[in-house]
């Protein structure tokens, strides 16, 4: 009977536990959502869709690339922060991990509202990076970490379709100046820095579009051209800075 009780009591307990890890895996979305419209969507407007260039859009990105993201932002025990931004590093000096969680999926599941851009000729050139990379300097497809499309791949890679070409662009300098540094394996920080000589790996991609260096493979099923219905697509689209949604 003690046995049985004993018994009981442990399953109780474990059931409690489980209930309880469920709950904090849950984020408090009524919450984030306040936090979303009363703070955040001053600059990245309360459904992700900022107006301004500056700020980006946050709608439609994969939710557990915003939550490194903001856990990049965040200063611990006074070391400095992976991603140093003043104003983010703000935003997020009061939020907790749970508070994270919360915007990154309210943010995730905003519809996007892309940007689009008209430079024919920053168009035309970036779709050749996009696709084709540039072998001489040793930069590799975009195409093949971000997706044909620039949808991006859950859980490191961004989406970058949609975004405000000036975003994008100030994001690659800062990668390139080392500003930026909070990409895995220095993947960004190479890319946007290439030289014939730094990745040699990268030349023996194959073209066009090859998947990127084994130091920059991009995970099995994602090469490039490998949509996910396992076709070309998204080609015709014009990409690097200037991407369209799908
Ligand atoms: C005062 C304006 C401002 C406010 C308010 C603000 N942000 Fe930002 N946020 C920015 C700017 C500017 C950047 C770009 C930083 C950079 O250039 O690296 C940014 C970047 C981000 C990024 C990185 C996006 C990416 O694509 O890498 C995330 C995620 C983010 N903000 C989330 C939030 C959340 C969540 C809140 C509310 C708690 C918030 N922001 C409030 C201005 C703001
Ligand atoms: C080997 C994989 C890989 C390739 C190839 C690659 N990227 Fe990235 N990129 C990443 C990863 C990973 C991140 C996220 C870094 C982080 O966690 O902060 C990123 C982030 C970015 C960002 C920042 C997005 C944001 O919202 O702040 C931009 C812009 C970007 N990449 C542009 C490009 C362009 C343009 C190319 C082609 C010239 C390219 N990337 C090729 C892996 C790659």
């Amino acid at each position: 009977m003690i046995k049985r009780s004993l018994l009981l009591s442990l399953f109780l307990a474990t059931t409690a536990a489980q209930a309880q890890d469920k709950a904090a895996a849950q984020p408090d979305m009524a919450k984030a959502k306040q936090t979303a419209e009363q703070v955040c969507g001053a600059c990245h407007g309360a459904d992700g869709n900022s107006q301004i260039p500056a700020n980006p859009k946050l709608a439609g990105q994969h939710a557990e690339y915003l939550l490194k993201q903001l856990r990049n932002f965040k200063s611990v025990d006074g070391k400095p922060a992976e991603r140093v931004n003043g104003i983010m590093g703000g935003m997020v000096a009061a939020l907790s991990d749970d508070d994270m969680k919360g915007l990154s999926a309210h943010f995730a599941s905003q519809q996007l509202k892309s940007e689009s851009s008209k430079n024919q000729a920053s168009i035309e050139l970036g779709q050749r990076l996009w696709r084709g990379g540039d072998q001489k300097r040793g930069i590799p497809a975009c195409a093949a970490c971000h997706g044909p499309a620039g949808a991006g791949l859950p859980a490191q890679y961004p989406r970058l379709s949609g975004q405000f070409a000036e975003y994008t662009e100030a994001q690659l300098k800062a990668f390139r100046a080392g500003e930026r540094a909070n990409d895995p394996a220095k993947m960004m920080r190479t890319i946007a820095r290439p030289s014939p000589t730094t990745p040699p790996a990268c030349a023996e991609r194959r073209q066009p579009p090859g998947p990127p260096s084994p130091r920059l493979r991009p995970p099995r099923g994602h090469e490039a051209g490998d949509g996910p219905s396992g076709q070309r697509e998204g080609w015709s689209r014009p990409p690097l800075f200037h991407f369209q949604g799908r």
